[in-house]
């Protein structure tokens, strides 16, 4: 069976659970043979932007797109060997958010591995996420293939310890989309120096797959879909045959090709956020092959939200985006093109049009 035929029947799995609610999910696994030690699933929820409005009470809205989330992952078959939460647990960086976060995360039946995001860092500079979650950066391995933590929400020195009259002020300031007195991401000289001593005891043939909060490469600085060193993170990266960089952040299907390195978006549990290209106030960098999202309704508040799961298989990663409110789709890397492509809505013929934006 080719691997077409095996992403169809994930995608009507999954289509009857958005429909249905309750049924499993089906991940059918063929393409490289079922008992291939080296194929292997995780999922991936984030950007849940939690937020506290007093004593117990949060966003329900917000709530609800984690707790689906959580739900869905539960179900997933075969069952994923681990879950990444892709950061912005909070919005506004309080510790009633995070915890309100880690206490819905903690149904999951999985082992864990978590992101920062500049929604949990920028009150207390990451001081209780660390706490209760461990190092902002960090790598491990898992059935041969290399996993990098980045924390790729930092900026520069002056920006986060001098310019603002107080931690809460800071925080208003960077949970902006469109805000001029932001300053850009960066993942910074010492967590450079840090990559390039751990990449320097994996074998160039080894998998590499590096997860950071932004996508580590620039798409539209005004909205801070950007890493300000990010060519420097891909010129470390860039001596391993297989490299994926899976970010979240951007809150929309998004998928590039680099060089060497894959680059895939998840999407947010909470809302989604337009293409930069549909603004026409700077240049964008949406990549040409990013097909962009059949966003059928800009207001209907689960459109283009939902969570994703991933497929290693020899090194590469297909990526399948459970859309709540819209279709279904599948980024593959093409081993034949050596890039992602959409299998769903790749040719032509078979898009739904983009929004056109207000
Ligand atoms: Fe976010
Ligand atoms: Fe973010």
């Amino acid at each position: 069976m080719k691997a077409s035929m095996d992403r169809r029947s994930f995608l009507k799995g999954a289509g009857t659970l958005a429909l249905g609610g309750l049924i499993p999910l089906n991940l059918i696994e063929v393409a490289f043979g079922k008992d291939n030690p080296q194929n292997f699933t995780f999922g991936y929820i984030s950007d849940s932007h939690l937020t506290h409005i007093k004593g117990t009470q949060f966003v329900r809205n917000w709530d609800h797109g984690l707790r689906r989330a959580v739900a869905e992952v539960n179900m997933m078959d075969p069952k994923p060997d681990f879950v990444v939460y892709g950061g912005d647990i909070a919005q506004l960086g309080k510790k009633e958010e995070i915890d309100h976060g880690l206490e819905m995360l903690s149904a999951i039946r999985n082992k864990m591995h978590y992101v920062m995001g500049e929604h949990d860092y920028y009150l207390d500079l990451g001081k209780y996420w660390e706490s209760q979650l461990g190092p902002q950066w960090y790598s491990f391995d898992h059935k041969g293939v290399h996993f990098v933590v980045l924390n790729s929400i930092l900026t520069y020195p002056d920006w986060t310890y001098k310019r603002w009259p107080s931690a809460r002020e800071r925080m208003h300031q960077m949970a902006r989309l469109d805000n001029p007195q932001g300053s850009p991401f960066m993942v910074g000289e010492a967590q450079r120096a840090w990559l390039q001593q751990d990449l320097a005891k994996v074998s160039k043939d080894t998998p590499i797959v590096v997860l950071s909060h932004s996508p580590l490469y620039k798409i539209y600085k005004g909205w801070n879909f950007w890493t300000e060193d990010a060519e420097q993170v891909q010129a470390l990266l860039q001596p391993f045959r297989k490299v994926t960089v899976i970010h979240g952040h951007v809150h929309q299907v998004l998928y590039n090709q680099i060089g060497n390195i894959s680059f895939y978006a998840v999407m947010s549990t909470a809302w989604p956020w337009p293409y930069a290209n549909t603004y026409t106030q700077a240049k964008s960098l949406v990549p040409k092959l990013t097909v962009p999202m059949n966003r059928a309704d800009p207001f209907h508040e689960r459109d283009a939200t939902g969570w994703t799961s991933f497929d290693l298989a020899n090194g590469h990663v297909d990526t399948h985006y459970q859309l709540w409110s819209n279709t279904d789709r599948t980024v593959a890397f093409n081993m034949r093109d050596g890039k992602p492509e959409d299998t769903v809505y790749q040719p032509e013929d078979q898009r739904i049009p983009p929004q056109t934006q207000y």
